[in-house]
């Protein structure tokens, strides 16, 4: 069984064919985080319009790359839940059109459950050649970023289109890597969802059955890399912006370039030494329970930054950066993201306390691409890092497992979208 993925529920417009659930046949994504980086985050609107100038080509590259014509797709399948009201749109509106016209099921997936179903995909080597280049994929649009009349200049939206084209083959890929590709998660499973709007702990029996035994009460824990990120003077999205700084890479923004400046990765100075993850003890929030807070441990950088650089607590956050070295930089970034992951890991063995029966532990979202979450779960699954992101290829695996579990299509002429709504009451 082909299912077409479609996936657009924020900042990445993808399409993608899997086989059967688990076998990649393409994977197209296209990042929007060039525009987003020069405003320090996602402009809804902005990201709407993108989406809908991306979305076909995306999916006619997802199709010719995996061999397919329309013949060969056997369902389509499209996120409808959660996310921003005008992205879920674009992908619906096209995912329902197309549904009509060819004549194939629709399927509406939620999108924290195909983050977890990017575990099941068989781990495969990626090749990230950019395949769209320069004029080879032409938008007619008159529009860039929500200015008309300005078109795309070279390294932002246009440049920013990234294709992933994944081999499948065997031979292709790496002995170690097919061992692990074989490994599929055990029921009962704990699932850690970490992304840059949720932060939960989910316990699934078996397929397509979820509980949410653990929540956010306030942002999320990618949503705190971003605020983090935009304290210490790094760019969005915060999470690989932080991961690169506590290396010693800080990709500096403001410093002499001034607010709007675009992100440059600064060489590394050979003073400066990979961040120290305990300059700067921060606290853990004492919520009881599976839940999770991350707006305290925001403040608390806010807080220990404006202490360390001698300033009053009125001063404003945007202004810190001007006043930090790029090894106080370095420093913040790693003991900020040693505590976030010290407290994603504490909560996730206390679940496992609570629910003994526990097989396997998941961990899905954008923030499992995060290295040092990696490392502090080494028994964990985690998807290939090129499918911690949002992708279309977990979209279409996730469908395969509704209907293998009795999900039904949907109305191709009713699909409702749902931008706010748990995985337990979808
Ligand atoms: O799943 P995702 O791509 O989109 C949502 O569904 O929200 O997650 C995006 C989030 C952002 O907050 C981003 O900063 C974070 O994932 N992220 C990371 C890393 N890569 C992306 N956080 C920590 N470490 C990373 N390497
Ligand atoms: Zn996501």
């Amino acid at each position: 069984m082909k299912i077409l993925g479609i996936e657009t529920s924020c900042d990445e417009t993808a399409a993608s064919v899997v086989e059967d659930g688990v076998k990649i046949l393409s994977n197209v994504v296209v990042s929007q985080i060039d525009i987003f980086a020069e405003y320090g985050g996602v402009i809804p609107e902005v990201a709407a319009r993108s989406h809908l100038e991306a979305m076909m080509p995306v999916i006619d590259k997802a199709l010719a790359d995996a061999g397919c014509s329309w013949d060969d797709i056997d369902a389509i399948a499209v996120t409808h839940a959660p996310g921003l009201l005008g992205s879920l749109l674009i992908g619906t509106l096209t995912a329902r059109t197309l549904a009509i016209l060819h004549d194939k099921p629709l399927y509406a997936v939620h999108h924290l459950k195909s983050h977890v179903y990017a575990n099941w995909l068989v781990e495969t080597r990626v090749l990230t050649e950019p395949i769209f280049s320069d004029a080879r994929l032409e938008f007619s649009s008159t529009s860039y970023a929500g200015r008309p009349g300005k078109t795309a200049p070279r390294g932002s939206f246009l440049g920013a289109v990234r294709n992933i084209r994944v081999e499948n083959s065997n031979h292709v890929m790496h002995p170690k890597k097919q061992v692990s590709a074989t490994r599929v998660p055990t029921f009962p499973l704990l699932a850690l969802v970490v992304s840059g709007g949720h932060t939960q702990i989910l316990y699934m029996p078996g397929h397509n059955r979820f509980e949410i035994v653990g929540t956010t009460r306030d942002d999320a824990v990618g949503e705190c890399f971003d605020k983090v990120a935009k304290i210490l003077g790094l760019p969005y999205p915060g999470g690989p912006a932080i991961a690169a700084a506590t290396e010693g890479h800080p990709i500096l923004l403001g410093h002499a370039q001034g607010r709007s400046a675009k992100p440059t990765v600064l060489e590394r100075q050979d003073d400066l030494q990979p961040g120290n993850p305990n300059r700067y003890p921060l606290p853990h929030p004492k919520i009881y329970g599976l839940d999770f807070s991350f707006s305290g441990l925001k403040t608390a950088v806010l807080r220990a930054v404006q202490k360390e650089v001698g300033v009053p607590i009125s001063y404003p956050s945007h202004k810190l950066k001007e006043l930090l070295s790029e090894q106080q930089v370095c420093d913040f970034a790693a003991s900020f993201q040693k505590t976030a992951v010290d407290i994603l890991v504490e909560k996730l063995k206390k679940a496992m306390e609570q629910f003994p029966d526990t097989k396997s532990i998941v961990v899905a979202g954008g923030v499992s691409a995060n290295k040092t979450l990696r490392d502090a779960l080494s028994n964990a699954y985690f998807p290939a890092p090129s499918l911690s992101g949002d992708n279309g290829a977990m979209v279409a695996a996730a469908c395969y497992y509704e209907i293998q579990s009795g999900v039904k299509p949907v109305d191709p002429y009713k699909l409702n979208i749902y931008p706010r709504i748990d995985i337990a009451q979808h």
